[in-house]
């Protein structure tokens, strides 16, 4: 996919042996994707999925899109990691920066986030904001049992119930869930809302390219059709084992790394709509590969911003890390340094240059910078910031993702330690079914 291009030259030769390494590890995990082979083999429906979405559903997901647009001056996405972080990656990437400090517009209602924290300011100011408003929600849980979701949906379909009347409420909810376990599932089936289902055999994580991320981005009014086809198209370039398979390579090179003692990946954006593709990111690595005591530790910056905070740090700290910099090439927009007269602020040889000719400056110094001061960089180089570029973008790091997690040897698609904090929060809050785990946690404190 030529939008999309990989270069690890400065990344390589700091862990060159252990790239050569694992080459047949990498051609083993490809074949294990493929075919089905590998460890957690039934939460691999993503690896097809772009290639395989009916037209139907798309047309479907984007009517019902549409009517929440005409409806709504806000809607309310539900959801936590990855009923989520998908869908806030992909609208933040490709929204104005300041889209949420302008007021509603007519078919085109802002989209705002609930469910994603237990915040109780968090709420009440988003209840507060909703106060009178025209609002619709749509409520994500693959489970449909998680507690944060649970509560935002309980208490947002409350208001929406009071202010729009429980009839008008029920056409202006949308659920995706499980096709049939679950309590969302049985909500929304005795409510009637419209529903739609997250394939079984797709983990949280990897379900950005279903109606979990599909439906918030059409509503956002981003072309869903085109993050599709970004993503087929980096389907067929990752389907099969070669030294031009991109997800292969940044698989391979960040295992080397991370076997030559480099533990820390920090994904590095120049471009701050990126910053939730980070965090995205984070919880696709972090989720898929830590356990049984392994994995890199995924972590991120907003540069240039981070380089006056985090800087220091990654120039000279310990040598534990390397870089993934995803980098833009082409903005979207233009804006020229001004020339100044008198030249107090003494920028004036910077006159008539496009700030991302700064930037880019910016990153090349600093990725200099780094390499010698012993940080490897790994660099993904974007055409441009589009609906295309994106989908292929998403499809490339799932893709990486399984590989690097089979070359690791773990299984990157259970997470079974998430739920330790879950059964201590339901055993101190004495949730029906926990009463040993909580008389156990009790006696701890
Ligand atoms: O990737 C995952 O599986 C998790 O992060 C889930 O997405 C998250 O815990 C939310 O789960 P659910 O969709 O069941 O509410």
């Amino acid at each position: 996919m030529k939008s999309i291009n990989l270069n690890i030259q400065d990344a390589v030769y700091f862990a060159e042996k252990q790239f050569e390494a694992n080459k047949d590890q990498a051609v083993e995990a490809i074949s294990k994707l493929e075919n089905g082979t590998g460890a957690g083999n039934d939460f691999i429906g993503w690896v097809n999925l772009p290639k395989e979405i009916p037209a139907e559903l798309v047309n479907r997901i984007n009517a019902t899109a549409e009517r929440l647009r005409e409806n709504c001056e806000y809607v309310v996405c539900i959801g936590i990691g990855g009923s989520y972080l998908g869908a806030k990656a992909v609208i933040t990437a490709l929204s104005d920066s300041f889209a949420d400090f302008y007021a509603p517009a007519p078919k085109s209602p802002k989209v705002l986030y609930a469910g994603q924290n237990i915040g109780e300011e968090y709420t009440a100011e988003l209840l507060k904001l909703l106060e009178g408003k025209k609002f619709g929600i749509i409520v994500i849980s693959k489970s449909g049992t998680t507690t944060e979701p649970a509560i935002a949906f309980r208490v947002l379909k409350d208001q929406l119930e009071k202010q729009a009347g429980k009839d008008a409420a029920k056409d202006l909810i949308v659920a995706i869930t499980d096709a049939n376990k679950g309590a969302l599932r049985a909500m929304a089936d005795k409510e009637g809302y419209e529903t739609y289902v997250i394939p079984d055999n797709v983990g949280g994580r990897f379900s950005v390219l279903t109606p979990v991320g599909l439906l918030p981005i059409a509503v956002a009014g981003h072309d869903i059709a085109r993050l599709i086809a970004g993503a087929a198209d980096m389907l067929e370039a990752t389907a099969h084992p070669g030294d031009d398979n991109i997800a292969e390579t940044y698989a391979r090179v960040r295992n080397a790394l991370y076997a030559s003692g480099k533990k820390i990946e920090l994904l590095v954006n120049y471009n701050p709509k990126l910053h939730y593709f980070a965090e995205w990111w984070k919880q696709l690595y972090g989720e898929s590969e830590g356990k049984e005591g392994k994995g890199i530790f995924p972590a991120s910056v907003d540069n240039t911003t981070d380089l006056h905070s985090m800087g220091q740090w990654i120039q000279e700290g310990e040598r534990t890390i390397f870089e993934t910099v995803i980098s833009v090439k082409k903005p979207a927009v233009s804006v020229r340094v001004p020339e100044n007269a008198e030249n107090l602020d003494g920028i004036n040889y910077l006159a008539g240059k496009n700030i991302d000719e700064v930037n880019k400056m910016a990153e090349l110094g600093t990725k200099i910078a780094h390499v010698e001061g012993g940080v490897p960089n790994i660099r993904i180089e974007l055409d441009k910031l589009d609906e295309y570029v994106l989908g292929g973008l998403i499809y490339f790091f799932e893709k990486a993702c399984g590989i690097s997690g089979y070359i690791l040897g773990v299984n990157p698609f259970n997470q079974p330690g998430v739920e330790a904090y879950k059964k201590n929060m339901f055993a101190l809050l004495e949730k029906p079914g926990y009463e040993k785990e909580s008389e156990a946690i009790k006696a701890k404190l």
